[in-house]
């Protein structure tokens, strides 16, 4: 097989790795994945082919994916519970076909997936029809057998994507499950009008953030040639900080081989804390106000048993510092949308350290872009 380099240098736009290109391209993503959505001061998705009525009879949503589409499944979670009240369960694509899944009446399924080709999540989608039940799939390639086979599609618009580590699909996911938890929550009445045009201002501001947090590359790059040689990353969090925790998490182990665990932090000191040595690399995502507190004092349990804690905090929380040895600060937003921004340093983190390492950023081993096998 020749490879034409310079179609593919030109493909990277001159970026190093397509990861890298595909990361800058993430606040153009979540732009285009918002704005057919938003119409003035209202949230319209045409995709969903359901009445306002229709969505109103929706008494609990099943999230189902694979990998990093579980990930965003997972904050799906706590954004449509938290907006819209709406029970949520979240699973995994290969367990949920095999665990003979209850769907309740008025249940709705909603699958995830970038390349719309993941063996796992079409059995689960088919076995979900096979019952009876709608299916609703956030894809991103168009006319892909997830998106041809869903009852309706809402597709992520981040492009083609090549790099085998998702970014810009995963950011694009996010922003099509805040859009879906608002719209609900909209017509349940669950939020004011006020918190909802809150909401469109700062879902409209997040391309502009992400993009701050991008330039923030250099800084990144520094710190995260320290961590090249290390052998264990832990990534905690509480609530949401926890979805985007799994996220950082597998973006290190994917794309740097090094191994790395996300753990919900209050559960730490129940048996996972003994792993902790002197300059174990504690990375805290902490970005919910109102569990502030908890997290700093599970970073003070890791400090004191000799971690190298990071902290991906937002601007003005000066009270984590005293817990960390190294913070990052992402700007200020609805705290159900921080997960938009915090992955952006934990990408990078990933990339630089993966770079660092000589490895094969966009073909990592192992590692299909769309695992089509079970
Ligand atoms: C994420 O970086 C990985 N490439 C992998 O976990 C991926 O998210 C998973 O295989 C699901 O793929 P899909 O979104 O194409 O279904």
């Amino acid at each position: 097989v020749t490879i034409d380099w310079d179609a593919e240098a030109a493909e990277k736009a001159g970026y190093e790795h397509f990861m890298l290109k595909e990361m800058y391209e993430q606040p153009k993503t979540v732009a285009d994945t918002l704005s057919p959505r938003i119409k003035g001061n209202d949230i319209v998705i045409e995709e969903l082919g359901m009445s306002d009525a229709e969505l109103l009879s929706i008494k609990k949503i099943h999230i189902v994916a694979c990998g990093s589409a579980y990930h965003a499944g997972v904050t799906g979670k706590y954004v449509l519970e938290g907006l819209a009240r709406i029970p949520v369960e979240v699973d995994l694509a290969s367990e949920f076909r095999y665990r003979n899944p209850i769907l309740e009446d008025g249940a709705m399924v909603v699958v995830i997936s970038q390349s719309g080709e993941t063996a796992d999540t079409l059995a689960a989608l088919r076995e979900s029809k096979k019952r009876g039940f709608k299916v609703l799939g956030i894809v991103n390639v168009v006319g892909s057998s997830i998106a041809r086979e869903s009852d309706n599609v809402m597709y992520t618009w981040a492009g083609p994507e090549i790099a085998v580590a998702t970014t810009k699909a995963y950011s694009a996911q996010l922003i099509a499950l805040y859009l879906l938890a608002m719209k609900f929550a909209r017509v349940k009445h669950t939020v004011t009008e006020t918190e909802f045009s809150d909401m469109l201002g700062d879902l409209a501001r997040l391309p502009d953030q992400i993009e701050l947090l991008l330039n923030n590359k250099n800084r990144i790059q520094r710190f995260a040639n320290r961590y090249i040689a290390a052998k264990d990353v832990f990534f905690i969090g509480r609530g949401i900080d926890y979805a985007i925790s799994m996220e950082g998490s597998l973006k290190l182990k994917e794309i740097s081989y090094i191994h790395s665990e996300a753990y919900a932090a209050g559960e730490l000191k129940h048996g996972t804390i003994s792993l902790i040595e002197e300059g174990t690399l504690v990375a805290s995502v902490s970005t919910q106000p109102a569990l502030y507190k908890k997290t700093i004092s599970n970073m003070v349990e890791v400090k004191s048993r000799g971690a190298f804690v990071l902290a991906v905090t937002c601007e003005g929380n000066r009270e984590i510092e005293k817990a960390s040895d190294y913070v990052i600060y992402i700007p200020q937003t609805n705290p159900f949308f921080t997960n938009s921004l915090a992955i952006i340093p934990l990408q990078l983190f990933s990339y630089y350290v993966a770079v660092g390492k000589g490895c094969d950023v966009d073909k990592p081993r192992n590692l299909a872009k769309s695992v089509t096998v079970e």
